[in-house]
């Protein structure tokens, strides 16, 4: 009997959370050899925010493309890489690509998969607020990829009508749940048995019962809106005593500038550097609840049991916000003050929302993925 070769998958992927979404799809690859052979390729979008994920998931990729630069623009960032990926895929020729989610890297990586007649897969297709300012330029970039890709793997129901809607063939359309509630789960599991240091942290802090865990980077909110969120926090530091706040401060310097003038100096707030995925996962576990505009965190902070308010006017990932785990504030100020006071000091209230549920998956997206490529290679 001949045996068949294995299919070379190439994941393309660049920023912090690609990497944490195509881990479990990666591991998943790797349990199936006799069906498939992964090839990693790091656009590197990010450079150190990559490297911590790529260091807890033990990953090192066969090809790292290296292009991130500092404060880089969106096209001098896009153009570096449909060059670069172009080359790299012309040359590699893998039987199919992968691309994670609504960034500059997966967006390109479809495009330049497409120009070399190379069949995408989307993992976390269909997403939508249907306003291409909001998340910008992510809405847009999701968006283009859907008709580029041969399988979208959508996360959840709705995205899978989202898709439908925009006329992308029913049997190209499969519900996955979402790779990062595999990622979640198994890093819990090993932060449970080995709880890390968060470096940057005493470790009273963390007996803290009030922690509120903040994240935040979004592009549509640079200058103002940033600015106000960032005096909310300060204002819910001065207003509540027993509050102790966390800022793993993203690395785009129209973050981190703006964060530490308004923030730094406060007893109770704590700046830090951005986490390795492990001590991010024990402060995940170990908050009261979250103030954040990561994706990646409205799809996590549920399956911890751990309410959001979410400062973002609109969301791709309405579950958490029907369900009752997280609220839209948006920039306001005051819509955030309230909402976290509320949060702090209404057991009651705290209780609803942090009991609300977990929508986004049940730890086995990848194999689901896996399966479907294995299955579905010629639809
Ligand atoms: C990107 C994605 C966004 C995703 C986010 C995750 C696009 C358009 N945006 O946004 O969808 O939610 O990543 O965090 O794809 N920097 C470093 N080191 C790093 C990472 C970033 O110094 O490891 C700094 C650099 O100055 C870099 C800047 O941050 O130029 C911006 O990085 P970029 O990837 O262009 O955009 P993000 O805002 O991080
Ligand atoms: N995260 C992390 N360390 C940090 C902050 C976030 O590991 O200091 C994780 C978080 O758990 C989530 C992902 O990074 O899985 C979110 O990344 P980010 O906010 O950069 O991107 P987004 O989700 O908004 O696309």
């Amino acid at each position: 009997m001949t045996q068949k070769n294995p299919k070379r998958i190439a994941l393309i992927f660049g920023t912090r959370p690609e990497a944490i979404k195509m881990a479990p799809v990666i591991k998943a690859l790797k349990n199936r050899s006799q069906d498939f052979e992964p090839i990693l390729i790091a656009t590197a979008q990010h450079r150190q925010l990559l490297d911590q994920v790529l260091d807890v998931f033990e990953l090192t990729p066969d090809i790292d493309l290296d292009l991130m630069q500092d404060n880089q623009s969106l096209a001098g960032f896009s153009s570096r890489a449909i060059q670069a990926l172009g080359d790299c895929l012309h040359s590699t020729k893998p039987d199919a690509v992968l691309v994670q989610g609504d960034t500059t890297t997966a967006f390109i990586g479809a495009l330049a998969a497409f120009y070399e007649h190379i069949p995408v897969g989307h993992v976390e297709a269909g997403l939508r607020t249907y306003n291409f300012e909001a998340p910008w330029p992510e809405e847009m970039n999701r968006r283009l990829i859907a008709p580029m890709a041969r399988w979208c793997f959508a996360p959840m129901p709705s995205a899978r009508q989202n898709l439908l809607a925009e006329h992308i063939p029913d049997a190209r359309i499969f519900v996955t749940g979402n790779t990062v509630i595999d990622a979640l789960l198994i890093t819990a599991g090993h932060v449970e048995k080995h709880p890390p240091q968060i470096p940057g942290l005493k470790d009273d802090v963390l007996q803290h019962p009030k922690m509120i865990l903040v994240t935040g980077h979004r592009r549509e909110s640079f200058g103002e809106p940033f600015e106000n969120i960032c005096k909310a926090l300060r204002e819910i530091a001065e207003t509540h005593s027993d509050v102790a706040i966390i800022y793993p401060l993203h690395l785009n310097p129209n973050v981190k500038d703006v964060a530490q003038t308004i923030l730094a100096g406060h007893p109770r707030i704590h700046l830090l550097e951005p986490l390795a995925y492990g001590p991010f996962v024990r402060l995940l576990k170990d908050c009261r609840f979250l103030i954040t505009d990561s994706g990646g965190l409205q799809e996590e902070a549920p399956a911890l049991g751990k309410p959001v308010l979410v400062t973002r006017e609109t969301t791709e990932r309405p579950e958490a916000v029907e369900a009752g785990n997280s609220i839209l504030t948006g920039s306001d100020r005051e819509k955030i003050v309230s909402c976290a006071s509320r949060l702090l000091e209404d057991e009651a209230e705290y209780q609803k929302m942090a009991q609300a549920g977990s929508p986004f998956g049940d730890g086995k997206a990848a194999e689901r993925i896996v399966d479907i490529l294995h299955l579905k290679w010629d639809v």
